[in-house]
């Protein structure tokens, strides 16, 4: 296959993790056979710097004639005293608004040998196995913002298609994983929460009925989450909601650097992001934990291409490389971020000797979306 990635690092460890994430993904296409372009341009931060707006015409042009979209990060101390839409985090909102990335696919799966690293009880995190489905383009985030010398007001908005459109998708991912969605709301507050619950419930009722659907209310559902993580499968939920509850989780299984997503719509370009964020204070020492990066490069694969087969391969090397107890300090090692990549490229460098057709059994978890989405579209036999 050929694919064009377009390549945002963005800001602060946003260089070095992605840095990482494209020497993977190189590794992947050269044991495959594929033949994978990278085209870089600025966002955020840099892009304020170097061009004067945080989501230039030529970057959005760039990714929309892209196969996929690979980002960093964006943001950082020295741009937070800038206007509103002067600010690096506009950059990410716009990119994600103008591709139509309505859902954030954000995996959540303890690796082996890391349910040591979790503050919580191994007992607690043991199979940790879920899905945060997150609205992306509506809610509080894309509200009309408005601010008097003393007081301030952020419009949170959702219509009823924008949410049965995700509440699908979450629908969709359950059936190929243990068909359980938890929907997390404020119904017992807010209007567009109630819309929220009642759109789910008649999507649910009308078309999903193979589907055990639950409702939480958020704040009760954060508790859970690190009371009893295995009660969750799939969980669905709305903007603000999800972006909180999504570094919740990932306490769950080790570090915030762990976690990779993917930000879908209805086509293609995707966008494959970390979940975190520039992290300034590790910004340029080699320290940052690349797997964020990396794991969303897998789903780029999986999701974004449609390469299942080497979305599978890439998510055993990272699991490898963590068996291996090659870690970041945020994991409570001390390799840096340059040598967990090339350990993950070693990784994907096939065992000779070994045949490796049926050697692993597959992990439920890996591919969310399109493999799992995929395989429940192929009919038996095809
Ligand atoms: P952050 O995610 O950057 O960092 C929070 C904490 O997690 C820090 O202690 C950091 O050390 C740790 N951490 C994060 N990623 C790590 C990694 N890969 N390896 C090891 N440790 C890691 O959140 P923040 O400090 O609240 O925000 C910093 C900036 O990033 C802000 O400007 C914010 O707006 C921006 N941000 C951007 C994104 C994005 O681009 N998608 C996401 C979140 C935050
Ligand atoms: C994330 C980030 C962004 C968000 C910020 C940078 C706007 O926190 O991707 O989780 O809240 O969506
Ligand atoms: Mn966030």
């Amino acid at each position: 296959m050929r694919a064009h990635i377009a390549m945002l690092p963005g800001d602060g460890i946003g260089p070095e993790v992605t840095r990482e994430a494209v020497r993977v993904l190189r590794a992947v296409a050269k044991r495959f056979g594929h033949d994978l372009t990278f085209e870089h341009a600025a966002i955020g931060g840099e892009a304020i710097d170097t061009v004067g707006c945080p989501l230039p015409p030529d970057t959005l042009a760039l990714c929309r004639r892209a196969d996929a979209v690979l980002l960093g990060a964006v943001g950082g101390p020295q741009w937070d005293g800038a206007p509103p839409h002067l600010r690096p985090e506009q950059g990410l909102l716009g990119l994600r608004r103008e591709l139509g990335l309505f859902a954030n696919l954000r995996p959540v799966r303890l690796r082996p040998g890391l349910g040591a690293r979790s503050p919580l009880r191994q007992d607690v995190v043991a199979g940790v196995d879920l899905v945060i489905v997150r609205e992306l383009t509506g809610g509080i985030y894309f509200g009309a913002r408005e601010r008097g010398r003393d007081w301030a007001s952020d419009q949170c908005r959702y219509t009823r298609s924008e949410i049965e459109r995700v509440a699908r998708i979450a629908l969709d991912l359950a059936r190929a994983r243990s068909r359980r969605v938890a929907s997390l709301d404020k119904a017992n507050l807010l209007e567009t929460s109630r819309l929220w619950r009642e759109t789910v419930t008649q999507l649910h009722a009308a078309e999903y009925g193979d589907i055990s659907l639950e409702h939480h209310l958020i704040d009760s559902a954060a508790m859970q989450v690190v009371t009893r993580p295995t009660a969750f499968d799939v969980i669905l939920t709305e903007n603000m909601f999800g972006d909180i509850i999504s570094d919740e989780a990932a306490v769950l299984v080790g570090s915030l650097g762990l976690l990779g997503s993917a930000c879908i719509g209805y086509s293609r370009p995707s966008l494959f992001e970390p979940i975190h964020g520039s992290a300034p204070s590790l910004a340029g020492r080699n320290v940052a934990n690349p797997i964020g990066a990396v794991g969303s490069a897998a789903l780029l694969l999986g999701e974004g291409l449609g390469l299942r087969e080497e979305a599978i391969a890439l998510e055993a090397a990272i699991d490898a490389v963590v068996a291996g107890g090659q870690l970041t300090p945020d994991c409570g090692g001390s390799a840096s971020t340059e040598v967990v990549g090339g350990s993950i490229v070693e990784a994907l460098r096939p065992a000779p000797s070994r045949p490796s057709a049926g050697a692993r059994k597959r992990p439920r978890a890996e591919m969310p979306g399109a493999a799992n989405r995929a395989e429940t579209l192929q009919q038996p036999g095809a």
